[in-house]
C-alpha cells in the first residue's frame, strides 16, 4: 500500500479515514486492471466516490470548527479532485474499461491523494491540533 508512516497527520479519525481512502482506491484499481464487467467497475467507482465525499465533508466540518483561514481554498481543491474523479467516469461511460485508462488513472489519482494528505491535510491538521 502506498500509506506510509510519514502521512500520519496526528488526528486519529482522519488518518484512518486516509488509510481506507488509499486501500479502497488501490483496490479498485488493481480489481478494475482484471476481467470485471462493466457494471461491477460502475458500482466500485459509486463506492469509491461516496467515501471520498464523505471523507472530503468530514475534513471541511473539522476546519469550520476551527476556523481554518484556507478552508475554503482546501474545499476548492477537493472540488477539483472530484472534477477529475467525474472525468474519469466519463471516459469509462464512452471509451469502456481498458488497461490504459485504469493505469493513468491510478497514477494519477492516487498521487494526488498522497500530495494533497503530504501537503494540505498536514497543514489544517497543524492548525487544528494548535487551535
Ligand atoms: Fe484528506
Ligand atoms: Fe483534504
Amino acid at each position: 500500500m502506498a500509506w506510509d508512516e510519514s502521512l500520519n497527520t496526528g488526528i486519529e479519525e482522519i488518518d484512518t479515514q486516509h488509510k481506507q481512502l488509499i486501500e479502497h482506491a488501490e483496490n479498485f484499481f488493481e480489481k478494475a486492471g482484471g476481467n470485471l464487467a462493466q457494471s461491477e467497475i460502475n458500482g466500485m467507482l459509486v463506492f469509491l466516490e461516496s467515501y471520498v465525499l464523505q471523507h472530503f465533508s468530514f475534513e471541511i466540518a473539522l476546519q469550520r470548527e476551527k476556523s481554518y483561514p484556507d478552508v475554503n481554498a482546501h474545499e476548492r481543491l477537493h472540488k477539483y479532485f472530484i472534477d477529475d474523479f467525474n472525468d474519469l467516469k466519463d471516459r469509462i461511460d464512452s471509451e469502456g474499461i481498458s488497461r490504459e485508462i485504469i493505469d493513468e488513472a491510478s497514477k494519477f489519482l492516487i498521487n494526488w491523494i498522497i500530495e494533497h494528505i503530504s501537503l494540505e491535510d498536514k497543514k489544517y491538521a497543524e492548525h487544528y491540533l494548535k487551535a
